[in-house]
């Protein structure tokens, strides 16, 4: 077994997966940092592809032409020095854009065609470049590094993950929806997640459930630290 000078093994792959508004985005660019893996935030990848889909027009319910565009999406991943994550389509820095309500929503959409997500599972798997990275999403642990040695699935009630979305809107946008609208929003996106056919939004056999509701993203990192080891048990079975 290959080490690095963190103690971890060279393949080290963590998942973290749950609805929206969990904390997965902040608890996995921490944990990447504490630990000095590569940050992957598949969800950024839905995000870019809807966002170029409303630009070039492309209709949301166009499974073939959306697929097509998934294929040749030039995205790419980088991260500013204190860990904040960056998104460029081509050179367009997006990262703001495809945070916002129109976005968000469409990304929703786009993400229950199968052919749709086969491609940007792809480009997920091609992004990480990398077998030592902290990925999060909604099916990491299940379809895009099912292999991976440590998973987590994060829970937070309704409510709690309905404030913190609005939180964040207030502050990329300056305004949000009303608790009760925002609330609404995310049950039917969480809907959209669980139950389609192709990597809904499930717990991963064998993941560590973390609720959140009453953990800052401090607490939560603290939380998954303590499971580490099970990364070493895995690497030497
Ligand atoms: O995590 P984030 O809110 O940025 O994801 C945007 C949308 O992309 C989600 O609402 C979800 O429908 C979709 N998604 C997905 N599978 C992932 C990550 C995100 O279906 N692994």
């Amino acid at each position: 077994m290959s080490k690095h000078s963190n103690g971890l093994p060279k393949r080290c792959v963590i998942t973290i997966d749950g609805p929206a508004g969990v904390g997965k985005s902040t608890a996995a660019r921490l944990l990447a940092q504490r630990l000095g893996l590569v940050y992957l935030d598949t969800g950024a990848t839905y995000r870019a592809l809807a966002y170029a889909a409303l630009q070039q027009g492309v209709a949301l319910d166009r499974e073939p032409q959306l697929a097509r565009l998934a294929r040749a999406l030039p995205l790419r991943l980088s991260q500013t020095r204190n860990g904040a994550l960056v998104v460029w389509l081509g050179s367009r820095n997006i990262t703001r854009p495809i945070r916002t309500e129109r976005v968000t929503e469409a990304a929703a959409a786009i993400a229950q065609h199968p052919r749709v997500r086969a491609a940007l599972v792809q480009l997920q798997r091609r992004l990480a470049n990398s077998t030592r990275l902290v990925a999060e999403g909604r099916d990491t642990g299940t379809v895009v590094f099912p292999r991976a040695p440590l998973k987590f699935f994060l829970t937070a009630k309704a409510r709690i993950r309905a404030g913190r979305r609005r939180a964040e809107m207030q502050s990329l946008e300056g305004r949000s929806p009303a608790l009760p609208v925002i609330l609404k929003q995310l049950k039917a996106r969480d809907q959209l997640d669980r139950r389609r056919h192709v990597g809904p939004l499930v717990k991963p056999a064998g993941a560590v459930v973390l609720d959140t509701s009453s953990l800052d993203a401090e607490a939560v990192v603290e939380r998954m630290l303590r499971h580490l080891p099970e990364i070493l048990v895995a690497s030497i079975r």
